[in-house]
């Protein structure tokens, strides 16, 4: 069998607002290359296009930096038709400032007002695009976990949503509980994010997912 052709998002996104400030989040990028690492092991093509971290990059895998929602969007479409599974495990901010000043922004009396609109949702298109590719999608939440990963699932059309609570950032274990899009739940005990991996990657070599 020909192996699978993967692409992982991690890590966070940078939107500026002027040359040197920017809005961000504390995505440290450690599950999503921990699952870029463990596909690795199984296939020879895999792809991860990742924010800005301080991760040293895995051995044997295709690293693209982006810093911006847009740029993730722009390297993550233009791969996916030659992609069989997409696992967006990248915090991807959902707003950028409006305008982005071409100078540094000096310090005055007033108050600063930053106008946001909204990003891409890249596993949002993907899902509108999917052919034969399996979607995966990670949700951080701070409440109501279920039926927030549940709502994530449908809308975005994923094969699968990995949840955990948003106490995960910058951590090293995780613990995660698998919507499937069949319906089925499976909570998995609190693990290092390495052993998440494997299991998610056991998970979609079992065909489990589809
Ligand atoms: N995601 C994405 N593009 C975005 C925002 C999120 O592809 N602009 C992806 C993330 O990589 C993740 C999934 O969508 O796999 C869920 O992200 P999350 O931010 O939790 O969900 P949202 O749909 O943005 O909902 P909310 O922020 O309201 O919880």
């Amino acid at each position: 069998m020909k192996p699978l052709c993967f692409l992982i998002t991690a890590g966070p996104t940078r939107e500026f607002f002027d040359p040197i400030r920017y809005i961000s989040n504390r995505s440290s990028g450690k599950m999503g290359y921990a699952i870029a690492a463990a596909c690795r092991k199984i296939s020879p093509h895999v792809t991860l296009v990742t924010g800005p971290v301080t991760l040293p990059e895995p051995a044997g895998v295709k690293c693209v930096p982006v810093t911006t929602a847009a740029e993730m969007a722009r390297e993550v479409f233009r791969r996916y038709a030659k992609t069989d599974v997409v696992i967006m495990a990248a915090a991807v901010c959902d707003y950028r400032p409006r305008r982005v000043a071409s100078k540094k922004l000096k310090k005055t009396r007033q108050r600063l007002v930053l106008e946001l609109e909204p990003t891409t949702d890249i596993l949002l298109e993907l899902g509108k695009r999917k052919r034969r590719q399996i979607l995966i999608g990670f949700a951080a939440e701070t409440d109501e976990l279920e039926r927030h990963a549940l709502d994530k699932l449908r809308r975005k059309r994923l094969d699968l949503i990995v949840a955990n609570d948003a106490s995960a950032f910058d951590a090293d274990t995780n613990c995660v509980t698998l919507f499937f899009a069949d319906g089925r739940v499976e909570r998995l005990p609190e693990m290092s994010k390495w052993k998440v991996a494997r299991q998610l990657l056991q998970r979609i070599l079992d065909s489990a997912i589809r």
